[in-house]
């Protein structure tokens, strides 16, 4: 668990906490993979919000239907379960019912660097117990496919953003450490937090900076622990070691929930602490 206290004392590394009466709770979920991650979190994240009581809960859905984007009926389990809103990434076209619910269903947001008209919302803003907490995707470029950039366009609505609330998270979807760190310093002051996905591997790397923004580079899987990513190991064993394409295949069995709390000052927007969360079932 990482805080910050004492902001001369180190530049952004501070082992202290301060929670008070106005610091929120947000809770960030790593991209859910298939029925594996769905049934993790229907039967398990109740624990979970006992222990660590979230004000507000972000999940990522991009692998949440089959692996591979995400449907009305996994969106609607993911809701039942307290998530407040779907954060999605570069499998967010991967299930077709996806575009009807990006027009109607405001919860769901993709990331913000689609080519202009795209349809949906690349960030929202939500109000959970008199509290504004705006959350935002983006996509990185690096080793994906062409985007608008992910830094202009973020910076671009952070003014207006701004005008609601300085309680503001990002789910950075990229694949690359460096385009994540980057952005996380290029907002450094801004958000009040910056999580990676995509990797679907957890990083220990989880910090704050002494102007309050909490990041970490990925905040990996919820989904089968025993697999490679959340896909079954042999298929994807085979394909390496044959170089012969096949379908992949969701995993099952033992599951993992990642994620990350965040502590936020409400009146400010910055992170106070931040910390890792990596269960098994
Ligand atoms: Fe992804
Ligand atoms: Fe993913």
């Amino acid at each position: 668990m990482i805080g910050i206290e004492d902001k001369d004392k180190d530049e952004y590394l501070c082992p202290y906490l301060i929670v008070g009466e106005d610091f929120m709770k947000i809770l960030a979920i790593g991209d859910i993979v298939g029925r594996c991650g769905r049934n993790a979190l229907t039967f398990h994240l109740p624990e979970l919000l006992d222990q660590y009581k979230p004000d507000f809960i972000i999940a990522n859905g991009e692998n949440a239907s089959h692996g591979r984007g995400l449907n009305e009926e996994s969106a609607q389990t993911l809701f039942d379960c307290g998530i407040d809103v779907i954060t999605m990434g570069n499998h967010t076209f991967g299930n077709r019912e996806i575009h009807n619910l990006l027009r109607y269903e405001k919860r769901i947001i993709r990331p913000i660097n689609y080519p202009r008209g795209t349809v949906g919302n690349g960030y929202g803003v939500y109000e959970k117990n008199g509290i504004k907490i705006a959350v935002i995707n983006a996509l990185g470029r690096v080793y994906m496919d062409p985007m608008d950039s992910p830094f202009t366009s973020v910076a671009d609505v952070l003014g207006e953003i701004k005008e609601s609330t300085d309680v503001i998270l990002v789910d950075f979807h990229a694949e690359a450490t460096s385009e994540k760190i980057a952005f996380s310093w290029y907002f450094d002051g801004m958000v009040s937090a910056v999580f990676g996905t995509h990797t679907h591997v957890q990083t220990a790397d989880e910090r704050i900076s002494n102007k309050g923004t909490a990041y970490i580079t990925d905040l990996g899987m919820t989904g089968a622990f025993y697999s490679v990513l959340g896909m079954e190991r042999k298929v994807i064993i085979d394909r390496f070691v044959t170089g012969i394409p096949s379908k992949f295949e969701l995993a099952d069995g033992m599951a993992q929930i990642n994620a990350a709390l965040f502590t936020i000052d409400e009146t400010t927007g910055k992170s106070t602490q931040i910390e890792r969360i990596f269960m098994k079932y």
